[in-house]
């Protein structure tokens, strides 16, 4: 052999091949055998793996399944044997057969964990690890009927195929219970269930008892949750509900069983559906209820509060800290904080009214749970009330009606910002919390009198700073403006004028002392760093072309970040598409230009910059007009920047479900082909003036997009597809090459679709078009359905016409490039 390589890889082989015989029959532990150390049993097919883990960082072991590495390169447990009877050291603990049970012995040969089933001590007892994930114990290798299953218990995860079930004759439901954080796997404070009073709904509940979230009952004709709407765009998870007399329940399978999907009880008290995804190796997020963090009942613990703005999302209230740092610092929030300084009736009982502890008001909260009302006439009153128990914490008076707590304070949440329906509480806090100096009666004059002259001096100190402020130039960072937080706050009027709001933060209107316009963007849950947004913030201000809206700077304070933008007059293209029926409709002209800019536009960002920056969320909102209603499209970099929220924030953003390509949802990676997606929904809706999907009376859908599809294949009469306010002034050839163009671009296939620069060719004229294939998805939206059930099955061997690659012909000569600016 002269080849080393050849050689090199025949032994690869042959040793594969090896392995792979030993790990195939290695599913199965029997009488004689234990699993220790770091043995493992893998399913037969490779896809789990049972043995010894240790979660993060932590120094204890657990007995759990996980998926092959073949499957998921990361190590995800979903299933824990010993929740909560961890192991030291994994040599001298055995997991085994015993007395017909599969016991957990530790280093003391100390059961500290057992499937626990009474049997019958049979010799034949085998536990099999089955490709589902599920751990079986059988009486002898073929017996069907499981003595015990893994699927039954479930720990925080449901796999596909298992069941959340209800038992109606104890009224008692399987729970899935979180675990207490990433390096815990006992179980937490929060846990999914069936509803156990027979309403065919989830609910999740606080500490076995206090609910928080409910998907709403179980509609069996549109196959959702009442409360969970967006199981429509549903691609996945193929759910079904049985019912009898003894149990009700539900259980589910992926449409698409090559890909990794799983269904978690969050450690955050969300339950969360994720989806692997090899080429970035990491969980992608599908979904999570509820969606704020905040609405999660208690979730920063006694006395801490909840800011959705704020990262982490928890703080303790001033005079307060974190009764476990450690926790803390996991994001497990649950034990609260306590007290930095006792309360004065504390330290000393005799002083039982308290009168030297003091009030520190807090405005803008939601109140917390569990207040008590009194029945006074004034907040004097109603402070003196309070002062009166050594445990009332705080209390709060509005409009007459006082409240007091006599607990810990739970599920108190701050709002920041401008939420107006906030109210104020007073939290009682030891006097020596409060810096004021005023303990002698004699200096309160000279105090009050001093702190007035310091206030002066530091309103005149402020006012000439922002004078020399707006006289000054401001910092500069790579082609980019680094703005104040207050620069901003000024420029905006106080973020009072606001412009629209979107999935990644509110915009505003502003006037910069040079008196140039801009839009200042307000962002939501950024999870970056702050090194890493500013670097992730010059990339964005790199990308410049004139069909793209120009990023000209950014403030970052905190957990403060806005970017800042040019000022677009015309505001968004769906303003100027979705009208009201007698203003005047965009000319035709105008929308085919809107067209080609945008993607001009998207052709830059995808093959022009150094890295290609997929959009993610194309759609009409985010295409801004300037004064010449030329097209800018705005948001791009975003969602690199928004990091893992962003599938979250995708699912929650209102109207975009009908850009979502396929891919996004099944799971699978995603490419610029998606942007060629929506790129292509937004196209149908240019030509229609209406949104693609609108939902008529008696809850009636029309989607836009079949019906061309119809015309076009059918060759049928294609100014009936145009917006009935241009009363038919379009040119036929224009028209009809965007409608083909619109069907390209949302095949299903995304290798089907073309690329942005194909689409410039052929709007321009210079690439030809043929008659595309009505996409499959489309026979699934079809029209006046009742409702709308997305999902696609891998588009295999039965589609009626395979398409080819068409659109390529004839007048293409050269590598004629979008000219653009
Ligand atoms: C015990 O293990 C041996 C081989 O290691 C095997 O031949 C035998 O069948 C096993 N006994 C039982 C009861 O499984
Ligand atoms: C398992 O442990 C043995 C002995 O400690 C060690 O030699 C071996 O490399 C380990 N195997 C793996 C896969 O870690
Ligand atoms: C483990 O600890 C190191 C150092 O403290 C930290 O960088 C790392 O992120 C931790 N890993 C996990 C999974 O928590
Ligand atoms: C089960 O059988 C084994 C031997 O087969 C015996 O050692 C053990 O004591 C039995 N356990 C019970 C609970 O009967
Ligand atoms: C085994 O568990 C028992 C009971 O929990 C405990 O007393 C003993 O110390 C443990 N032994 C080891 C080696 O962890
Ligand atoms: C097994 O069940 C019994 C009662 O049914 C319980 O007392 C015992 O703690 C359980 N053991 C384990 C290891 O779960
Ligand atoms: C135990 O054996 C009896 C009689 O052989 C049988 O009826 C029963 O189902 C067995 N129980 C289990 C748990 O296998
Ligand atoms: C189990 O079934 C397989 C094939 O179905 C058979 O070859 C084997 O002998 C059976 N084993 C036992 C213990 O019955
Ligand atoms: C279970 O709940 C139902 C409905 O709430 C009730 O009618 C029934 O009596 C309960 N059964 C038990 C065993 O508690
Ligand atoms: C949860 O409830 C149990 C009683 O059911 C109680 O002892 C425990 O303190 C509660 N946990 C929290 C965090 O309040
Ligand atoms: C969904 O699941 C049900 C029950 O398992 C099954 O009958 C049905 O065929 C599945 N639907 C699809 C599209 O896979
Ligand atoms: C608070 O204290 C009062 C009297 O000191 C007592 O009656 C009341 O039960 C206490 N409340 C709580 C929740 O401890």
């Amino acid at each position: 052999m002269r080849n080393p390589w050849l050689k090199l890889s025949v032994l690869l082989f042959i040793w594969f091949s090896l392995n792979c015989q030993l790990s195939f029959g290695a599913d199965t532990i029997s009488a004689n055998q234990s699993l220790s150390g770091n043995r493992t049993v893998v399913s037969s097919g490779g896809q789990f793996v049972l043995g010894f883990f240790t979660p993060g960082n932590s120094s204890n072991y657990y007995i759990g399944i996980w998926y092959g590495y073949q499957q998921v390169s990361r190590q995800t447990p979903v299933w824990v044997a010993n929740r909560e009877t961890p192991v030291r050291d994994i040599y001298s603990s055995e997991l085994k057969i015993s007395d017909g049970n599969l016991v957990l012995f530790n280093g003391s040969q100390v059961a500290i964990w057992s499937t626990n089933i009474s049997s019958n001590n049979s010799s034949s007892v085998v536990a099999v690890l089955e490709d589902g994930g599920n751990l079986v114990l059988r009486d002898g290798p073929n017996s069907s009927e499981p003595l015990w299953q893994s699927l039954d218990h479930p720990t925080h995860t449901w796999l596909p195929g298992g069941k959340l079930s209800l038992n109606k004759r104890t009224n008692q439901s399987q729970l899935l219970t979180s675990w207490k954080n990433s390096e815990d796997p006992a179980p937490g404070l929060y846990s999914l269930e069936l509803d156990p009073a027979g309403t065919n709904s989830y609910i999740i509940l606080w500490n076995r008892t206090r609910e928080y979230w409910t998907s709403g009952a179980w509609d069996e004709q549109s196959r959702i949750f009442s409360l969970v709407p967006e199981m429509r765009l549903n691609y996945i998870y193929n759910f079904s509900f049985y019912s009898d007399e003894n149990e009700s329940y539900f259980t589910y399978s992926l449409y698409n069983s090559e890909i990794i999907s799983r269904f978690i009880m969050d450690y955050s008290g969300q339950i969360k559906q994720l989806s692997w995804l090899e080429s970035s190796q990491q969980w992608n997020l599908f979904w999570s209820q509820p969606r704020q963090q905040c609405q999660v009942y208690a979730f920063c613990g006694a006395f801490g509060s909840c800011n959705e703005g704020g990262l982490p999302f928890c703080s303790c209230l001033r005079g307060f800290h974190p009764k476990s740092e450690a926790n803390w610092n996991l994001s497990d929030f649950s034990d609260g904080c306590e007290r930095t300084t006792k309360l004065q009736c504390e330290e000393d009982p005799s002083l039982a009214t308290g009168k030297t502890d003091k009030f520190l008001e807090s405005p803008n909260v939601q109140l917390p749970q569990n207040a008590r009302s009194m029945n006074v006439g004034s907040m004097s009153e109603c402070e003196s009330t309070c002062l009166v128990y050594c445990n009332c914490t705080a209390y709060a008076y509005d409009s007459g009606s006082c409240s007091i707590w006599m607990t810990e304070l739970l599920d108190l949440q701050q709002y920041s910002g401008d939420v107006s329906n906030g109210q104020t509480i007073y939290i009682r806090l030891a006097e020596s919390e409060f810096q004021s100096s005023s303990n002698n009666n004699g200096i309160i004059i000279g105090a009050v009198a001093g702190s007035v002259g310091l206030v002066l001096c530091l309103v005149i100190f402020a006012i000439l700073r922002w004078r020399r402020k707006r006289m000054i130039n401001l910092k500069v960072e790579g082609s980019l403006l680094a703005f104040g937080y207050r620069d901003l706050q000024n420029a905006t009027k106080n973020f009072s004028e606001k412009l629209g709001g979107g999935g990644f933060g509110s915009v505003f209107k502003g006037l910069l002392p040079d008196s140039s316009i801009i839009a200042v963007k307000q962002l939501e849950s950024i999870s970056q760093g702050e090194k890493q947004f500013r670097s992730e913030v010059s990339t964005i201000g790199t990308v410049q072309h004139v069909n793209l809206v120009r990023l000209r700077g950014f403030c970052s304070e905190g957990t403060r970040k806005l970017l800042v933008y040019d000022y677009m007059p015309n505001g968004s293209l769906d303003v100027h598409l979705f009208q009201e029926e007698n203003s005047k409709a965009l000319a035709w002209k105008t929308r085919y230009q809107i067209a080609l800019g945008t993607a001009r536009g998207l052709t830059y960002l995808h093959e022009k910059c150094r890295d290609c920056i997929i959009h993610c969320d194309i759609k009409p909102e985010n295409i801004l007009l300037d004064a010449e209603f030329c097209p800018k499209v705005s948001d791009f970099g975003l969602a690199k920047l928004i990091g893992r929220d962003f599938s979250r924030v995708l699912t929650t953003m209102r109207g975009t479900r009908g850009y979502l390509a396929p891919e996004w949802i099944s799971g699978v990676a995603v490419t610029a082909k998606a942007d060629v997606y929506s790129y292509g929904m937004m196209l149908f809706e240019i030509v229609s003036g209406r949104r693609n999907s609108e939902l008529h009376e008696e809850g009636k859908v029309r989607f836009f997009p079949t019906s061309v599809a119809r015309v076009i294949t059918e060759d049928g009469d294609v100014l009936s597809l145009l917006d009935p306010g241009l009363n038919g002034e379009a040119p036929m050839d224009e028209l009809s090459r965007i409608c083909k163009v619109a069907c390209w671009c949302i095949q299903d296939d995304e290798t089907h679709r073309p690329s942005m620069g194909q689409v410039v060719q052929i709007l321009e004229g210079v690439l030809d078009v043929n008659v595309p294939p009505v996409p499959r998805s489309l026979h699934v939206f079809a029209d006046n359905s009742e409702h709308i059930i997305f999902f696609t099955e891998s588009s295999s061997s039965q589609s009626p016409r395979t398409p080819s690659y068409n659109y390529a012909s004839s007048q293409a000569t050269s590598n004629t490039s979008s000219t653009s600016s």
